[in-house]
Parts: C-alpha cells; sequence; structure tokens
C-alpha cells in the first residue's frame, strides 16, 4: 500500500459517512407468494490476498466455500459500522493436480463493515475500506480416535461403525482413501450452532458432519439411499474422479447447507441433479434435490422430515446454473447461490450468470420416504421432471453481475483480468441484521468466494507450489429487503 492509499483508506470512514443514500431506483425486486422481496445493490466489497496462509504454514485458500457468521460476534458499533466473526470453510486443498492429503479446517475472520451507500464510484482500494477481513486462526479437524481428516480422493469405503448417538452402526460406511483408513472430507457448507459445535456438509459421502467446536467429528448424517453414490453392482463408491451410476455426481454434492433456527431443521442441497435424475449431463441437470433434518434431539439420530425437487437456472443452451449455497430466509423459502465457472479463476472472462435467487418449497411436493428415494426411481428422466412432482418456485432476484453496482467498488466483469475482476466461484453466504427502524425487513446479505487456492506464492501441506495465477479471495455484502423473515430469527441465529 502507498503513502496516498493509506491515507484514502484513513479517511474513507467520513467519506462513507458523508455519502447519500443511495437512489431507490436502482433496486430491483421480485414477489413471491404476494410479498416483495428488493435488491438494494451491493454496501460492501473486501478481500484477504491469495497468498495469505493459516497458522499451519498452509495458503489460506478458497475459504468461501462455506463460511457462517460465528454465534454472538456479531456487533452493530453504533458509528455506522458492524463488526463480527466469520467461521469459514475451505475444501479439500490445493487440488489442481490431483487431491492432496490436506486436513479438513476451518478459519475465524475477523471483520468490520462499514456499508457505503453513495453514488459515485469508489476505487478499487478505497472500497476494501467497506468490508475490511483479517484472518485470526485455525481449528483443525479430526475423526474417530483422534485421526487426522484428510482431502485425498475416497477410492475406499470404511465399513458402519460405533459412533454417536450410542448405536453399533451410528457412524455409516465412511469415506476413506484406500490406503490408508482417515476420513476423507470435501467441505462445502457450514452452520454455526448456538452450542459452539458445527455442521459441515461434504462432496464425497454426500454427508452431514457434526463437530465440536474444538474440531472433533460428533455425528455423521447420511442421506437417502437415491443420493449416496453407486456403481453399477450397488455398492457405494465415493470417489470424485469419476461419476458414479446412480446418486450423487462427481463433484455435486451437499454445496448448500443451511438452518431454520426457529424449528431446529439442517437443509442440505445437493449443487445440481444425482445421475439418475438427469445428473450425468449438465443440459438435464437441472432437477436437484434439498432435504430437511429435524436436528431438535442433539440425543437422537437426526430425522429426515422433509425432501423437495428444486428445479435450477438454466443457460440459452440448457446448460444447468449449478447451486453452490443456500440460505433459509423464513419457513418455505431460501436463497440459492446459482452461477456459471466463469469470471476470475475460472473458465471464461466473461460471466453471464451469478445471482443469489429465491425459492420456495410450500407449494412442492414433498417426496421424503417415498419411492423416490430408491435410486431405482428417478424424479426426472432426461431432464424431464416426474408429472406426480411439483417442483418449488424459483425466481431471479440479487445479480452480482450487474455492471454499475460493480463499478461503485471498482470491480468489474470481464473487462480486464486483473485483480478487479469478479470472481468465478462465489459459494457461500451470511445473513446479517441491518438494524434501521426505518426498513426492519432489511438485512446483509454476506457473500464469499472459493478462489481454489490459486496463488503464484503458495505452500500446499508443506511444499511450496505456483498455480500460475493469483486469486484473491473476494467478499461481497449486499443490503436487501426480505418481508417473509420471521422478526427477530435472524439475530436469535447470530445470539444477539
Ligand atoms: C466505527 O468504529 C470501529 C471500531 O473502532 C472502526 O473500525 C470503524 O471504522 C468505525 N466506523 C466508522 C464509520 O467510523
Ligand atoms: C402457491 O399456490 C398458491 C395457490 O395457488 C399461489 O397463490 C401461490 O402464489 C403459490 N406460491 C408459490 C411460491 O408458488
Ligand atoms: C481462535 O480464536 C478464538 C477467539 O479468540 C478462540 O475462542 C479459539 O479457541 C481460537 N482457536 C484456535 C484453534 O486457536
Ligand atoms: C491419518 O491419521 C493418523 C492419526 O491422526 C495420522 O498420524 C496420519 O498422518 C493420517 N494420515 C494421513 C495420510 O492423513
Ligand atoms: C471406486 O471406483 C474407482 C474408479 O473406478 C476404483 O478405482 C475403486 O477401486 C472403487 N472403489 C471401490 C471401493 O469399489
Ligand atoms: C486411526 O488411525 C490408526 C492408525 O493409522 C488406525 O489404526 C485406526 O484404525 C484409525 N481409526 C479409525 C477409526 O479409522
Ligand atoms: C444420461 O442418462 C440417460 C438415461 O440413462 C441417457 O439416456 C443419456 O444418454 C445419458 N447422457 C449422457 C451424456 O451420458
Ligand atoms: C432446451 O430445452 C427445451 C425444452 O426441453 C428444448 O425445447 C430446446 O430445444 C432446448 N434448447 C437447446 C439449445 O438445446
Amino acid at each position: 500500500m502507498g503513502l496516498l492509499q493509506v491515507v484514502l483508506c484513513a479517511l474513507s470512514p467520513a467519506l462513507l459517512r458523508a455519502s447519500p443514500v443511495r437512489k431507490a431506483s436502482t433496486d430491483t425486486s421480485v414477489v413471491l407468494n404476494g410479498q416483495t422481496f428488493i435488491n438494494k445493490g451491493i454496501v460492501a466489497f473486501g478481500l484477504i490476498p491469495s497468498d495469505a496462509v493459516d497458522s499451519t504454514g498452509d495458503t489460506l485458500g478458497g475459504f468461501g466455500s462455506a463460511m457462517a457468521i460465528k454465534y454472538r460476534t456479531w456487533t452493530d458499533i453504533g458509528n455506522g459500522s458492524f463488526s463480527g466473526t466469520l467461521v469459514a470453510h475451505p475444501d479439500r486443498g490445493y487440488n489442481v493436480e490431483g487431491t492432496v492429503n490436506y486436513q479438513a479446517r476451518q478459519h475465524d475472520i475477523d471483520f468490520v463493515l462499514t456499508p457505503y451507500y453513495g453514488t459515485d464510484d469508489l476505487s478499487f482500494d478505497d472500497a476494501q475500506g467497506t468490508l475490511t477481513v483479517v484472518y485470526k486462526n485455525t481449528t483443525l479437524q479430526y475423526e474417530r480416535d483422534d485421526n487426522k481428516t484428510t482431502g485425498l480422493d475416497s477410492l475406499g469405503v470404511r465399513p458402519a461403525m460405533a459412533g454417536f448417538p450410542l448405536d453399533p452402526f451410528a457412524d455409516p460406511q465412511m469415506p476413506v482413501p484406500i490406503t490408508i483408513p482417515n476420513l476423507s472430507i470435501d467441505a462445502e457448507g457450514i452452520i454455526a450452532n448456538l452450542d459452539g459445535s458445527y455442521w459441515v456438509s461434504d462432496e464425497y459421502g454426500p454427508y452431514i458432519y457434526r463437530f465440536s467446536g474444538d474440531g472433533h467429528l460428533i455425528q455423521t448424517i447420511q442421506p437417502p439411499s437415491a443420493i449416496l453414490p453407486r456403481d453399477s453392482d450397488g455398492n457405494l463408491n465415493f470417489t470424485s474422479e469419476t461419476d458414479p451410476s446412480t446418486g450423487r455426481a462427481g463433484n455435486q454434492g451437499f454445496e448448500g447447507l443451511t438452518f431454520d433456527v426457529d424449528s431446529e431443521i439442517v437443509y442440505a442441497m445437493l449443487q445440481s441433479a444425482t445421475i439418475q435424475d438427469g445428473g450425468n449431463d449438465s443440459t438435464t441437470s437441472r432437477y436437484t434435490r434439498l432435504l430437511a433434518y429435524d436436528v431438535s434431539n442433539p440425543t437422537v439420530r437426526p430425522e429426515l422430515v422433509g425432501e423437495w425437487v428444486v428445479p435450477l437456472p438454466q443457460s440459452k443452451k440448457n446448460k444447468t446454473r449449478a447451486c453452490s449455497e443456500i440460505a433459509f430466509v423464513s419457513p418455505g423459502v431460501f436463497f440459492a447461490l446459482s452461477r456459471d465457472g466463469d469470471g476470475r479463476g475460472g473458465d471464461d472472462l466473461e460471466s453471464s450468470y451469478k445471482q443469489a435467487d429465491l425459492f420456495d418449497i410450500s407449494n412442492a411436493t414433498d417426496i421424503h420416504g417415498t419411492k423416490f428415494d430408491d435410486p431405482a426411481n428417478p424424479i426426472a428422466i432426461d431432464g424431464e421432471l416426474d408429472a406426480d412432482i411439483i417442483p418449488a418456485t424459483y425466481v431471479s432476484f440479487v445479480n452480482y453481475l450487474d455492471d454499475d453496482q460493480l463499478a461503485r467498488f471498482g470491480l468489474q466483469n470481464g473487462d480486464e483480468d486483473d485483480d478487479t475482476h469478479i470472481n468465478a466461484k462465489w459459494e457461500s453466504f451470511s445473513l446479517a441484521p441491518v438494524d434501521d427502524p426505518d426498513y426492519p425487513d432489511d438485512y446483509f446479505l454476506f457473500t464469499a468466494s472459493d478462489n481454489d487456492f490459486l496463488t503464484t506464492n503458495g505452500i500446499s501441506v508443506g511444499e511450496p507450489y505456483d498455480a500460475g495465477e493469483d486469486v484473491d479471495n473476494q467478499f461481497l455484502v449486499f443490503r436487501v429487503t426480505l418481508p417473509s423473515v420471521v422478526p427477530g430469527s435472524v439475530q436469535r441465529l447470530l445470539g444477539v
């Protein structure tokens, strides 16, 4: 940072306070179930440099895979800023040249949010004063026998065994590399529980694990048979290198994980359709599944209490915009982060779809406990949904790629391939209250990107690497009006 930039950053809080409230004419809205949801645009941007390292010495990496605001850390400072701590999960380490023996971990990241409502375009450097993010520490994750978890591809299957709650098969068959018994985890979703534990969803199982705050496995949720990856003989095979014959497609596991704090339901959603539901082809893979587990009694095995079909958006060429995250808004209503793979660090320079959309399951068919939980009965064949199933209602809402909104924070979509270029892989959400008495239904929607550990100055499990490009970890905060939210529920989840 040059001296001039330091001066500008130091001045920016005053500049931010003085700025006028942005004209409502730039707001966009959508009506769902008779209620109007409003996107008031981007209010903050922040980043952590691509080559930052964690306390173990490894590159911090793509922690946007999963993110939550840690319980009881959200604070309205009262001077126009808010602070808190994010817990963020990277996925399975730098794996561009094959999976690595990377222990699953979560990072604590402190932030200060100073929303910017002005119409003037901030410079890229000034914009970073609106959301400062500072890495704090790392909690490594362990499984049974205090063994380390690993990121290595799981070519093997560990037999079911006793776990929690007490039951000889409470730990289901687990994904492990064939050479070692250690549990393979590719984490993609996180819920910060009120008791300090965390639910973490993964792509291999695809399973949902509960870890203690200090990183020890407590219990595992195994989804219905239709979702488990099976080979042509019906045996489990958790590899992510090839697609199974039925069940979740390779690397299309539980990307979405969220919590309804009032009913104590965990929701998990597959990134796109299972193989038998059309997931073997990107033009037929739009019908994905959302699952609901009742976790209200921590001493029993969580029960599957709901399952619905969510129709993901498609490109003009019918390519599915797979979904990288969900967030509970209110009973029946959820955010969905659906997108392409283009942008900084991605396939093409210019991205055509990155959105925080909404879907509503209130009229959708609950298929849990029906024949559709058996892989022999697909919900969709070649992309045609079974006529007996009503899918969720899916509507377009917050567009990340609005050029004017990006320009207010010095960002752009594909004009230049530099640090100001919006990242390809946005993968996480967190909601927090704005606390504005004039707009009681307004919330901040935090979202972060996964950079796939892409840096020219990296360290992977102690070894240096050069990924050929530098992709910073970008964060955005939108301000949204969510009229359906049960008053106080977002505050209860955050413990404020
Ligand atoms: C509010 O106070 C915090 C903590 O001192 C500071 O980091 C932040 O910049 C302040 N915000 C404004 C708008 O002055
Ligand atoms: C659910 O169905 C009712 C009655 O047909 C309709 O008014 C409402 O808009 C539908 N909601 C959604 C989200 O599809
Ligand atoms: C990280 O910091 C938090 C807050 O200071 C603390 O509670 C936690 O124990 C720390 N974790 C590690 C692994 O040091
Ligand atoms: C497996 O776990 C054991 C016990 O924690 C550890 O010593 C070993 O390094 C782990 N192996 C791998 C490949 O992670
Ligand atoms: C899973 O499939 C891979 C690739 O086909 C194979 O190498 C591996 O042995 C299989 N594992 C099991 C447990 O069948
Ligand atoms: C933990 O690792 C040890 C040493 O490799 C192994 O003997 C033991 O079976 C592992 N535990 C589990 C639950 O896999
Ligand atoms: C996907 O599976 C369906 C149903 O088995 C089949 O008709 C289709 O040809 C497959 N598509 C690809 C690309 O393999
Ligand atoms: C997309 O799907 C629709 C409906 O199945 C079909 O009519 C159309 O031809 C497809 N378009 C392309 C480009 O494949």
